[in-house]
């Protein structure tokens, strides 16, 4: 078995050994990823409990999160009835809106696991119709070592956790799958990467950017493209999906180190400071020619910076709210249109509709049953080096909470932030 892991930067965030380890950075592709983590032997190594973190007290108004709102509680392990398999998780990526469903009105209940972390995991047993003994596979998994899951997500007693189920023929005809999130990855690309990678490039963040930039499209040489959000999960990967294409790219941190990061590791054009007093200054002196492109997941100030400087008949993609969600406001509402959800102001839509600039607002899991083809092409970027990873790991069960809580305390994991459930 042939190992290579390339890490920028490592950060012993939670101090020494034995203590949580958190690798920032970027993982290139790494052969034979799964042995190492147990393989087939995991049927007869079966625990009779499972270890589970669960909210011990809501998220409050402060938006605070500490180890106080972590409890760690041992359940037996849960028996498979028809239709359900039990699955070992291995690693979970934690989403930008963790801590707004871990509030009184968010759908991580007291006592329970927040069940909506879309994960990496191995089928232990089986008595589901899609998922084989032995597969790995994608699924919504809670912070526990095991779990049953279902192919089948219209099942009501399935916590899916990533809205409503619906049926995709097209995905149904490729994984035996009636779900937007359960899926059972294919062995070349099992065979070429690693849990980590598998989740951040061809998990929501990669998904994303693919489907985005795609729908933007075709991407030119001659483009002139900002992408917000450069320095978290979806933003480095659509960031890097347009250099690939050729064009000009300049993206963003918060901050001079970050904006700097986007430059020296992310490889952009330019990348500037979204926090700096002179913005809009700054904005023009990057597109002289003004900006054709936008790429857009966090909304806010910066979006409205962006948008004033966009050039007519340009294309917009807007796809999170993470200025929002970061500046600790609760959630708008789900009634209002995709993109006011994802923050978008009113001079932005009236800038939208006065130069003809096209609109893309929607959630990746439309895009379901293009899965295959979006693998194909990552993989091909992937492949040729114009494409990496870039995710933060934080290793072992027992750092779960520490490893929830370095989202929102000021130590800004670089790329998408995952949790490596064995150290
Ligand atoms: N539509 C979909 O299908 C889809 C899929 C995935 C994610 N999302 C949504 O997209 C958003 C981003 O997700 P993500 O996973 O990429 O988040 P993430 O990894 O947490 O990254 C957040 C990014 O936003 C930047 N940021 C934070 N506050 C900002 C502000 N006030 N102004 C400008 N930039 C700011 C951060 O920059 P610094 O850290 O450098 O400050 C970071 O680059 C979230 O709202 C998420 O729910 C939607």
């Amino acid at each position: 078995m042939t190992t290579e892991s390339k890490s920028v930067s490592r950060r012993g965030l939670f101090g020494a050994a034995g203590k949580a380890t958190l690798v920032a950075g970027i993982a290139s592709s790494i052969t034979a990823p799964f042995r190492s983590l147990g393989g087939v032997a995991w049927a007869a190594e079966t625990p009779k409990t499972v270890k589970k973190w669960i909210l011990a007290k809501n998220v409050g108004d402060d938006n605070k999160l500490t180890l106080d709102h972590f409890k760690l509680v041992e359940e037996p392990m849960p028996q498979i009835k028809q239709g359900e398999a039990l699955v070992k998780v291995i690693l979970c990526n934690i989403h930008a809106n963790t801590r707004n469903l871990m509030k009184a009105k968010g759908s991580t209940k007291v006592g329970e696991t927040d069940k909506t972390n879309y994960s990496f995991a191995k089928v232990i047993q089986s008595r589901d119709k899609t998922f084989k003994e032995g597969d790995s596979i994608t699924c919504a998994a809670g912070w526990n070592t095991y779990q049953t899951t279902s192919s089948d997500l219209s099942r009501e007693d399935v916590g899916a956790g990533h809205g409503a189920p619906r049926e995709f023929a097209l995905v149904e005809e490729l994984n035996g799958s009636n779900s937007r999130t359960a899926y059972v990855f294919r062995p070349v690309m099992l065979k070429q990467f690693t849990p980590d990678v598998l989740m951040d490039v061809y998990g929501t963040s990669g998904l994303t950017a693919y489907y985005g930039v795609r729908e933007c499209g075709p991407i030119m040489p001659r483009d002139r493209i900002a992408v917000s959000g450069t320095t978290g999960s979806v933003g480095a990967m659509a960031a890097q999906i347009c250099k690939a294409r050729g064009a000009y790219v300049v993206g963003f941190g918060g901050g001079a180190e970050r904006a700097k990061w986007v430059v020296d590791t992310l490889k952009m054009d330019k990348g500037l400071d979204y926090r700096a007093a002179d913005i809009d200054a700054q904005l023009k002196a990057a597109f002289p020619d003004g900006i054709d492109v936008y790429i857009d997941g966090t909304g806010g100030p910066l979006s409205e910076a962006v948008a004033k400087q966009m050039n007519r008949d340009g294309r917009y993609f807007s796809y999170g709210g993470a200025a929002q969600i970061y500046k600790d406001l609760q959630p708008t509402s789900s009634s209002m249109a995709q993109a006011k959800e994802f923050g978008m102001t009113d001079l932005i839509e009236k800038i939208i509709k006065d130069r003809h600039i096209k609109l893309e607002a929607w959630n990746q899991a439309v895009w379901a049953q293009d899965r295959i083809e979006a693998e194909n092409k990552l993989s091909q970027l992937m492949n040729t080096g114009k494409l990496k990873a870039i995710n933060t790991v934080v290793k072992g069960f027992e750092n779960i909470p520490k490893g929830v809580m370095s989202q929102y305390d000021g130590s800004n994991p670089y790329g998408k932030l995952q949790l490596q459930y064995e150290a």
